[in-house]
């Protein structure tokens, strides 16, 4: 039994955790075509509590039968036969002896698989960059979404609340809003998709506005004691290298405006880069820090966090309080049990999620791998 920092016990806005392991939020693409939530997802999830990660953060769901989904057969939370799949998932996870939030999405523009909308919606009429996702079913460039009015905003705001609600129903520890990566809160964040003229667009603190007021409807209808995290990030899907241009000013203001909306947790996501590499504002302080200082708030990590030295660095050096794992957690479901025991981890294979991501490509990727491996 090792004594690394990362095993060392939490509480997280109300959430005892047993160590500082959490499965970062990761898209799946495996539920029914309706939304609803496998079998094989249960088991999935459950793989990684039984490995002993202390916090699990569900994939990307979707919130409302308008435009929120991004992706066929990604799993919702719009009905009541989606919250007692998920009810099922959740009973599993707990049971062995792990907590688990689920994350809110709302794709706006970067929606390439609807089955409710044919049309995309976003902040302004801005074609977005770079091409759709083909691990998840979409290719060639993505179409330029309709500007939201007033009445859609008001929708989607409605649409986080309402799957907040049911995902209390469904036995989750909280929620988690997916402000990063370039979704629709993130669409509004950003400069060059926000050209909206109202009080959703403009400076910083207009461009937060959207994802605060969200934390706070939820946070007034679920009151003071249920998890609302909130997931950032400068990198998007389909814009690898943005950075937020105000630098740490612009951070600071984010960041306050958050906590000031009742937000439980911030956990900032470095999509597609680790987070060394995408760690450090101007000035010098790694945004995390900079977000724990700001918000007063826990905060996670992301970003190559399999790596052990950095990992514990990390958390040594107060840069944050839990630690999220998305391909170490794909190639190691238990990667706290063998950092406690000491043992080797296995190295992430990026095959596993080609041509596409879904838990069944992966189980025969991984069989396959094996094969090789150790010949009959
Ligand atoms: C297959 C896959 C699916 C992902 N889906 C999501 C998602 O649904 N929501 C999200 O916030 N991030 C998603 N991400 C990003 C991860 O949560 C994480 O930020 C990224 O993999 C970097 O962390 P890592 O270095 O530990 O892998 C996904 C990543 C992968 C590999």
């Amino acid at each position: 039994m090792t004594n690394h920092h990362t095993l060392l016990p939490v509480r997280v806005g109300g959430l005892d955790l047993p160590n500082r392991f959490a499965v970062a939020p990761m898209t799946r693409v495996s539920a029914a075509p309706d939304g609803t939530p496998t079998q094989e997802m249960a088991e999935y999830y459950e793989r990684y509590a039984e490995g002993g990660f202390g916090l699990v953060i569900t994939e990307g769901t979707y919130t409302d039968t308008v435009n929120s989904q991004g992706y066929l057969n990604q799993p919702g939370i719009v009905s009541a036969t989606h919250v007692s799949a998920w009810r099922e998932i959740t009973g599993k996870v707990r049971a062995a002896g792990s907590r688990i939030v689920l994350q809110l999405m709302h794709a706006g523009a970067l929606s390439q698989g609807n089955p409710y909308r044919a049309d995309t919606v976003g902040p302004s009429a801005v074609r977005p960059r770079a091409e759709m996702l083909p691990e998840y079913g979409g290719s060639g460039s993505w179409p330029t979404p309709r500007e939201m009015t007033g009445a859609d905003i008001e929708a989607a705001i409605g649409g986080f609340v309402a799957s907040a609600v049911r995902a209390r129903e469904a036995g989750f520890d909280g929620v988690e809003l997916h402000g990063a990566n370039g979704y629709l809160l993130d669409q509004f964040l950003t400069d060059y998709t926000n050209r909206r003229a109202d009080s959703y667009g403009g400076p910083v603190a207009n461009r937060i506005r959207l994802t605060a007021e969200v934390v706070a409807a939820i946070r007034a209808e679920l009151g003071a004691g249920f998890c609302v995290g909130v997931r950032l990030s400068q990198g998007k899907v389909n814009d690898f290298g943005h950075r937020w241009p105000g630098g740490a000013a612009d951070a600071r203001i984010i960041f306050a405006a958050l906590a000031a909306a009742g937000a439980t947790y911030l956990h900032i996501a470095s999509e597609g880069r680790d987070w060394i590499e995408t760690a450090r504002l101007d000035g010098g302080v790694t945004i995390t820090s900079l977000a724990r200082q700001v918000s007063g708030l826990p905060v996670i990590a992301n970003g190559g966090m399999h790596d052990l030295s950095q990992a514990a660095q990390v958390l040594s050096g107060g840069h944050a309080d839990l630690l999220s794992i998305g391909r170490g957690a794909l190639a190691n479901p238990d990667l706290p049990r063998r950092v406690s025991r000491s043992l080797p981890l296995e190295t992430y294979d990026r095959r596993i999620l080609e041509p596409m991501a879904t838990l069944s490509n992966a189980r025969q990727r991984l069989q396959g791998m094996r094969r090789l491996r150790h010949p009959a």
